[in-house]
């Protein structure tokens, strides 16, 4: 029997989502209908045949390629709007989505225009259900640095508008070090910090992460399970993880979830949560990637833990937090 429609109730904080994942091909194409933009399928199962990655690369080249469809606030508005309603209903009481402005500049979108949509969304659920949550600015680690340095810039009369940075995109060769600066005018300017980083990269791109960007949370870090000493260090300084099975799984950064190493950071103590990273291109939301921790080999007692490890790892105020165990 699933045990599906009791993690459906779980309260629950999202992480790690990034909401232009969350832009499902019927959408997709409807968006690209309204504002008079190609895709380069013929057809939602054309583009759905097309989700058969071997690597991080090959599925940023379509995520980036679908992007171009999102154009106007309201489409930011619409596509927050259908993420956050599958959320909710996935037991998700506070989300934290990442954006990718730097992305949506070069398709000709400002950032007031991806913002805006985004808290309309975010405003309309919490009118309605009660959800709480906020917006983190990812960086391209990809894109020039000095493009990251001139986002935050232009970012920084609203930073009230944000909960936090974050880092992602390809991973390795771009060395979280080389953020350094621009996470260093984040933390001066009050917001939180988190960083992609041990997902395909190795376990010293999670140690830079940690030392030199002085990032809260780690997204995916999974890789740090190779390093005992990074492991400790982790768990000394409550950094939590924002793991996404169904996404390593699908992007090939573990063999398979029997040999993911989530146990492994689990029983060693790291605060690890569980997320869905890209839901529309992996194959399930947050509640489905609880279901695939649970086939793996853990109990329901070990995903209370880890729904509980999410409330506590995210930025939502003390009192929320009480208000959300
Ligand atoms: N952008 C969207 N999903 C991502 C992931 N899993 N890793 C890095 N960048 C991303
Ligand atoms: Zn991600």
């Amino acid at each position: 029997t699933s045990l599906l429609p009791l993690l459906e109730t779980l309260p629950k904080a999202e992480l790690h989502l990034h909401i232009e994942g969350t832009l499902e091909p019927e959408l997709a194409f409807a968006l690209a209908a309204r504002n008079g933009v190609a895709l380069p399928f013929t057809s939602v199962d054309e583009l759905r045949a097309a989700y058969d990655f071997d690597d991080l690369q090959s599925f940023l080249d379509l995520y980036y390629a679908c992007m171009t469809v999102l154009r106007t606030e309201q489409d930011f508005a619409d596509l927050g709007r259908a993420y956050l309603e599958r959320a909710n209903a996935d037991g998700v009481r506070h989300a934290e989505l990442f954006f990718d402005p730097q992305v949506h500049a070069a398709n000709g979108v400002p950032l007031s225009t991806v913002m805006d949509g985004l808290l309309r969304a975010l405003a309309d659920a919490e009118a309605a259900w009660g959800m709480s949550g906020g917006l983190i600015l990812c960086f391209v680690r990809d894109q020039p640095v000095a493009s990251a340095l001139a986002t935050l810039e232009e970012a920084a009369p609203r930073a009230g508008d944000l909960l936090g940075v974050g880092l992602d995109s390809a991973e390795v060769c771009y060395p979280p070090s080389l953020f350094a600066e621009v996470f260093e005018r984040a933390r001066a300017l009050g917001l939180h910090r988190v960083a992609h980083a041990g997902e395909e990269g190795p376990p010293a791109y999670v140690r830079e992460a940690v030392d030199l960007l002085g990032v809260e949370r780690i997204d995916h870090g999974i890789r740090a399970a190779e390093d005992a000493a990074l492991i400790d260090l982790l768990v000394e300084r409550r950094i939590p993880l924002t793991v996404c099975p169904h996404s390593n799984v699908r992007l090939k950064a573990v063999a398979g979830m029997h040999a993911h190493p989530l146990r492994t950071l689990f029983d060693r103590g790291v605060l690890v949560t569980v997320n869905s990273d890209d839901p529309a291109y992996f194959g399930g939301y947050v509640a489905s990637n609880y279901e695939a921790v649970h086939a793996a080999g853990f109990t329901l007692d070990e995903l209370v833990r880890m729904a509980a490890n999410s409330i506590d790892a995210s930025f939502a105020s003390d009192p929320r937090k009480a208000e959300l165990h």
